[in-house]
This record gives C-alpha cells, structure tokens and sequence, in this order.
C-alpha cells in the first residue's frame, strides 16, 4: 500500500497548449486511485502562498481542448529560496499533501528537485514545453501544437514572400534549443534554419544567401530560433542583410507568443493524457524525483538528475535534411 494519500497539481514555467489536458489526466487518474488532489495556482508560488484549491473530476470537465493553464504558471523567485521552500513545504503539510505532480520544464524540474532533496517529499514531473529540449524523452507536451502553429503562418508569409521574391527571416520560440526552429523550417520547407544549438558564422548564411536567394528563387524563408548566437533575433540579422545587400529589401516577422497559445493538436492530447495517468501511476510506484517521459512511443522515468544534468542534442540528420531539401 502506498502510503500517498493526497496529492497536489502545478504548472510552473512557460504554458503549452496540452497542460490542462494533462491536469485533467492527472486529477483523475488520481482519483481512479482513490487519492485526494488539490491545484495549487501559479506553480509553486501558489504553494508559497498557500493558494491551494480543492480538485474533483468535474473540476477538470470540459478542458481537455483548451489551451493556457487552468492552475495558472508563474516562474516564482521566491520558490528559488531556502526560506522560499521552507514556506512551501510548510503549506504542503498544512494541507497533509503527500506528493507533488509538477507539469513544465527544466526550470520547473530544476526546482522540483532541489525541492524535493531537501524536504524528502516525492515529486513527479510531466514535460509541458513548446521547447521540446528535455533529455530522455522524445516528446514534450505542447510541441506539436506550436509546431502546427508555426508551419501555418510560414505558409502564410509564403505566399507574400513568394508574390514579392522577397527574403524573410522569421523568428520562432527557442531561448536556448532549436527543436522547434528546425521541425518548422523542415515542415514548412524553410531554406534554411538559425539555432541555438550551433554557431554557425556569417560565412554560412553569406553563403546561403548568395547560392540560393541569388538563384531567383521565388522567396526565400530563414527561420531563426530566437536564441540563435550568430544574430541575437531575426530583427539583428535582417538589419546586417538589408546593410550589405540593400537589393535584397528582406522582411522580419517575429512569431512570439501566438506560438504558446491555441487548442492542443489531438497528438499533444493524448500525449498529456498518457502522461498525466503515469504520473500518478509512477507516485504510487514510489518514485521520488523523476520526469516521465516518452521514448519510442513507450513511457520511461527519466530521474531529474538525469534529465537536467544532459544536453537533448539536435537530431544531425534533420539538420542535414535542410541542405538536401532546400537545394
Ligand atoms: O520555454 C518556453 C518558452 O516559450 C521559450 O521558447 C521562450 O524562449 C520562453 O519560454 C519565453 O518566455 P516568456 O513567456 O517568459 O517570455
């Protein structure tokens, strides 16, 4: 018998359409498991705050498609302080919480488990990121709607682009991981792609400019990761382009949060819905620190440890997929 009785639900860091469809996964699959749940809002500081709400099976009715977040995210700075956590924990026992089930990324693990070392309370963690960038798992809840998201409006700029012949460097979401930039630019037949992950120089976009934009192509499309190091943004970029080669009159279209926003895809639904029940499946196993992730289609505990401690790597061959596909 697991000796969890009551558990509590948060979403921390930036949202991703398919959070509530995990909430909804989690909280009852909870209550399938006879456990008591409770929301805490805006991630752990509603824990601090003790901003915790009672959750039943018709408190998740009717959010499976919606996106955002019910509970609310926040990226808490006092959650980032001993007496920060000290609070937090306080509140947990107030509330006879047993465990957590925390839905974001790696700031919301990296918290998670530094909470949970120091107070020896069991938490599992369910990846909620458009990023895509966790280590030992495929797949990230959220990925997949922005992914759609993204390929819609390049198909969109396409068509003026393509009236024009007019160069385009459009930025997507991505601080620190390019997995959302290189799916779009393969997806929406992008020429080619700027990331995080790779410092590629001048020399390689001056190349790409002069073999393929020179070659009269109907338009040309760069997505650009928006924290891609060569440029600092698609804004810097266009503006050094537009100085050198002032003919190539290029456009910026900065895709912003409209990429964190809308309905979950049917793929990010189940994969939320998958998760949000293992999680709790994963709790009553006793597990203690991990993410649950998703490997060749199959659900793994990845142990925080492990998921933060590792750089996911960009898949070499999408990224040579660009150069062949864009000649
Ligand atoms: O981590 C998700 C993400 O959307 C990143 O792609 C992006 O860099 C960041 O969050 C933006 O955060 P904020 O909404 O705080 O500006």
């Amino acid at each position: 018998m697991s000796p969890i009785k009551k558990i509590a639900i948060l979403t921390s860091g930036g949202d991703a359409p398919g959070m509530n469809a995990a909430i909804r996964a989690a909280v009852r699959g909870a209550i399938f498991n006879k456990l008591e749940v409770m929301g805490s809002i805006r991630g752990y500081q509603g824990l601090i705050d003790n901003n915790l709400v009672p959750m039943d099976s018709q408190s998740v009715s009717n959010i499976i498609q919606q996106g955002g977040t019910i509970l609310k995210s926040a990226r808490s700075k006092q959650f980032l302080t001993p007496e920060g956590r000290q609070i937090a924990y306080d509140n947990l026992k107030k509330n006879k919480i047993d465990a957590l089930v925390v839905i974001g990324g790696d700031g919301t693990f990296t918290g998670a488990r530094v909470f949970s070392g120091e107070h020896n309370i069991p938490i599992v963690g369910i990846p909620g990121t458009i990023d895509n960038d966790l280590y030992g798992t495929d797949y990230t809840i959220g990925y997949d709607t922005a992914l759609n998201t993204v390929v819609e409006a390049v198909d969109k700029i396409r068509d003026t682009a393509s009236a024009h012949s007019r160069l385009f460097f459009i930025e997507v979401m991505g601080r620190d991981a390019g997995f959302l930039a290189l799916s779009s630019a393969i997806a929406s037949g992008a020429e080619t792609v700027l990331v995080p992950e790779i410092n590629t120089g001048y020399k390689k976009l001056d190349d790409f400019l002069k073999n393929s934009f020179k070659k009269q192509k109907s338009s040309s499309i760069v997505l650009v990761a928006e924290g891609d190091k060569l440029s600092g943004g698609a804004i810097k970029i266009a503006e050094r382009v537009n100085k050198e080669h002032p003919d190539y009159d290029a456009r910026v279209t900065i895709l912003g949060h409209i990429q964190r926003g809308g309905s979950p895809s049917g793929m990010d639904r189940v994969m939320a819905s998958r998760m949000g029940v293992s999680a709790i499946e994963a709790l009553l196993d006793d597990q203690k620190s991990v993410m649950i992730g998703m490997v060749n289609g199959e659900i793994v505990y990845v142990p925080f440890n492990q998921a933060l401690k590792n750089k996911k790597p960009l898949p070499p061959k999408q990224l040579e997929l660009i150069d062949i596909l864009s000649i």
